[in-house]
């Protein structure tokens, strides 16, 4: 059976249709930019079509999904998410396919994988870009056939999944440069949906910004209020990091007891444009007058010192995301490993007192 388009889904489609099934998880998105978008798609919601979800970190597009697999038919089934650039090749089409015992190391029993656990569901692959080119070979089949085998199986298992992709990166450049392949590009974007940026769409700020409120109010038992003077600061911001920064913002605000210092830091963004990242007085602090001055050192000290900024920023902008970090500064993946211990940052994992794997400091230093 077909994955996506087959008969039975095209009835479906017009007892669904008619607003019969209303989109979840959007009622804030009420700007004039949203509205075409919530109309999509309460139209393609209770089709089996395939979707690709575009847009900036933290734009919605989960949430996107979500609302769509919630308008669905398929509302009572299961909706599951896979990233697929938090997984090496090899996890990642068990994870997707499942395996079978003995499959490789460590496989010491069965497992289904996700495309057998959403069957009748939604299958959200986040970060369709980071995909191996072996794999995207693989999800082609199964969208094309609607089957697949798990990993050292031979048995042909049939599925019924909405699939739906998202992805920041600039596919149409992936393509071109055979790191994403054509045939899937244009398999999974039967319908594309590009998600405004927050910046584009500011009149949901406030109404955003009260939801957070309310909900972490709430979670943290808590009372603080949000004065209108940090509201327009916040209208005014242009929130490189989305919904997820405005929400971190709130919900700063609310677990420090005051808006002043989140209100205190935006605005001078807001008032000085893009921030130096270096600043003379950090070189000059370190020359010592008695001693000779190198002025290469001097530059090699300051050029250290705007990487780790620039990379500990990026970092955090995006969740410790090590994948969509490298893209962002245009460096690889290894690289960037390299890079976080050269430059002495703490990751979330040692925060936490986790070695992190597989990209322990032993292995990215040997590399
Ligand atoms: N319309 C919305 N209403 C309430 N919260 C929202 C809305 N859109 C996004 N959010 C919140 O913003 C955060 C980011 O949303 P989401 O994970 O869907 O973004 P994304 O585009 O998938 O991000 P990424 O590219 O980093 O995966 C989440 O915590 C989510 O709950
Ligand atoms: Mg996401």
């Amino acid at each position: 059976m077909a994955l996506s388009v087959h008969l039975r889904s095209y009835v479906c489609d017009f007892i669904f249709l008619g607003g019969l099934y209303m989109s979840e998880g959007l009622d804030l998105c009420s700007s004039a930019k949203m509205q075409p978008i919530r109309d999509l798609i309460a139209k393609v919601a209770a089709t089996n079509t395939t979707l690709l979800l575009r847009g900036e970190s933290g734009v919605g597009k989960e949430v996107v999904a979500r609302a769509i697999h919630k308008a669905s038919p398929r509302a009572h089934r299961q909706f599951l998410k896979v990233n697929c650039a938090a997984l090496p090749g090899e996890l990642l089409e068990s994870e997707l396919f499942g395996h079978e015992k003995g499959a490789f190391t460590g496989a010491y029993r069965q497992k289904p994988g996700k495309f057998e656990a959403a069957d009748q569901g939604t299958l959200l692959l986040d970060e369709i870009g980071e995909m191996p080119l072996r794999l995207q070979a693989k999800l082609l089949h199964v969208l094309q056939d609607g089957e697949f085998s798990r990993v050292g199986g031979e048995k042909i298992i049939g599925t019924d999944v909405r699939l739906i992709a998202s992805t920041n990166r600039d596919l149409e450049t992936a393509m071109r440069a055979h790191q994403f392949r054509e045939d899937l590009y244009y398999r999974l974007n039967v319908i594309e949906i590009r998600i405004p940026p927050l910046r584009e769409r500011r009149e949901e700020i406030p109404v955003l910004v009260d939801h957070f409120l309310t909900q972490f109010n709430s979670q943290y038992g808590r009372k603080i209020e949000i004065p209108s003077e940090t509201m327009r600061v916040f209208v005014e911001y242009h929130w490189p990091g989305n919904i997820r920064e405005l929400e971190n913002a709130v919900k700063r605000v609310v677990v420090l007891g005051t808006h002043r210092t989140v209100h205190q830091e935006i605005a001078a963004t807001l008032g000085r444009g893009p921030r130096p990242a270096v600043t003379t007085a950090a070189v000059t602090a370190t020359i010592n007058p008695e001693q000779m001055i190198s002025l290469k050192d001097i530059a090699r000290q300051a050029a250290r010192d705007a990487e780790r900024v620039a990379i500990k920023e990026v970092l955090d902008r995006v969740h410790w995301n090590r994948a969509k970090a490298a893209r962002l500064l245009q460096i690889s993946y290894k690289a960037l490993l390299y890079k976080i211990v050269q430059c002495g940052l703490v990751t979330p994992e040692e925060k936490q007192g986790i070695v992190p794997e597989p990209m322990s400091r032993n292995e990215v230093v040997a590399s």
